[in-house]
């Protein structure tokens, strides 16, 4: 692994508050209701598994995994499924958890993809937004943090796959 400098950017004790409140808020909306809670991995399995035990109502877990063609830091926008749900969610209230929009073609292809299924409803939570990154609209209804256009790792986040155990948000310094 090449040399890389990281500065600390959202830090653990941020991230705990904010999702103790955005998991307040999705409690309240769906009290007594049961949400199917989508997981898109890889980078959103430590947000959602926080997210998820911050949720106050019965939750069953469905996973996804998408990957877009293009190089490290640049998505390319042409996205394939490498991994999709496994139950039915026809009829149910489901949630999309995802760990960052930056251009927002993966947000919006997802979406299309669950609303293709004919849930009840469909709510869309992302930890991270970088506003000046999107390409497309792109509506989020739950976002932790609105960032700058910076790559960031950690918290599920990577870099050529690593870099993901670091418990807080770190900006990448400098990528060669
Ligand atoms: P989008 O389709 O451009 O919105 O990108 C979505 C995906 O790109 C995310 O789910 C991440 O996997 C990845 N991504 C975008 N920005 C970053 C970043 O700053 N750090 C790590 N991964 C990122």
């Amino acid at each position: 692994m090449q040399e890389m400098n990281l500065s600390p950017l959202i830090g653990e004790e941020k991230i705990k508050e904010t999702i103790e409140s955005m998991g307040a808020a999705l409690s309240q909306k769906f009290q007594g209701e049961t949400l199917v809670a989508v997981c898109v991995l890889k980078g959103s399995f430590m947000f959602y598994s926080d997210l998820i035990r911050a949720i106050n109502t019965d939750v069953i877990c469905e996973y996804m995994a998408v990957s877009s063609y293009g190089n490290s830091t640049q998505s390319s926008g042409e996205i394939k499924i490498n991994l999709d749900l496994t139950g039915s969610i026809k009829g149910r209230h489901v949630l999309l958890v995802e760990d960052i929009v930056d251009t927002g073609l993966t947000m919006n292809f997802l979406k299309n993809h669950l609303q293709n299924h004919q849930p009840q409803s469909l709510t869309t939570a992302a930890l991270l937004l970088k506003p000046g990154a999107l390409k497309v609209e792109c509506t989020v209804d739950h976002v932790g943090f609105e960032i700058s256009n910076d790559f960031v790792v950690g918290y599920g986040l990577d870099y050529q796959g690593y870099f993901r155990n670091l418990p807080y948000i770190a900006q990448v310094q400098s990528l060669s």
